[in-house]
């Protein structure tokens, strides 16, 4: 599915999913969670890119799009990976959705109590860029240098996220994902 997605797209975003997928399965295989679980929901977090080069519209398209096939899990996890503050205004790009569509994710949002596999999404969609592993602090730094501004609530969330997984792994999470220093 995301490879037919990326040929419909094509872009960066198929090389993140990869990695994402693949730093999620090394945190939960070392967590004692599902790394296949865990392996799917990082491939498949960005579908709604296939609809196209969107921001806060690609969470909107992934969320309705794997809620129409019944992949419930996977739908959660599109709705969840971008605001690990359960906040939508906390979005890093455009609202390129209509008011109600904001409205309906909102409601979603807030219905919504986190498990460990949506906040495993949640970090390692901030470690994993196209090229691989990147240090947590650098890709906060770098979409801050792109986007020209980072919410503060975010990047503290980002570091207790990180911070979470250590402890439930008991090891450097760099050392989980297999990043060179
Ligand atoms: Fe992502």
């Amino acid at each position: 599915m995301l490879k037919e997605a990326a040929a419909l797209n094509p872009g960066p975003w198929e090389k993140h999913s990869l990695n994402v997928a693949l730093c999620a399965e090394n945190i939960a295989s070392a967590c004692g969670m599902d790394g296949e679980r865990a392996y799917v929901m990082g491939l498949m977090h960005d579908i709604g890119r296939r609809f196209g080069t969107r921001h806060l519209g690609h969470v909107y398209d992934g969320w309705k799009y794997m809620l129409s096939l019944g992949y419930k899990d996977i739908a959660r996890i599109c709705l969840t990976h971008s605001f690990c503050n359960k906040n939508l205004q906390d979005y890093i790009g455009n609202f390129d959705i209509t008011k109600a569509q904001i409205a309906e994710l909102e409601a979603a949002l807030a219905a919504t109590q986190f498990d460990e596999y949506d906040r495993l999404i949640q970090l390692c969609d901030a470690l994993g860029s196209a090229d691989g592993v990147v240090d947590i602090e650098e890709r906060m730094a770098d979409v801050k240098a792109r986007y020209g501004s980072y919410p503060q609530e975010k990047h503290d969330m980002n570091i207790a996220l990180k911070n979470r997984f250590e402890k439930l792994c008991g090891r450097n999470i760099y050392q989980v994902v297999g990043k060179q220093p």
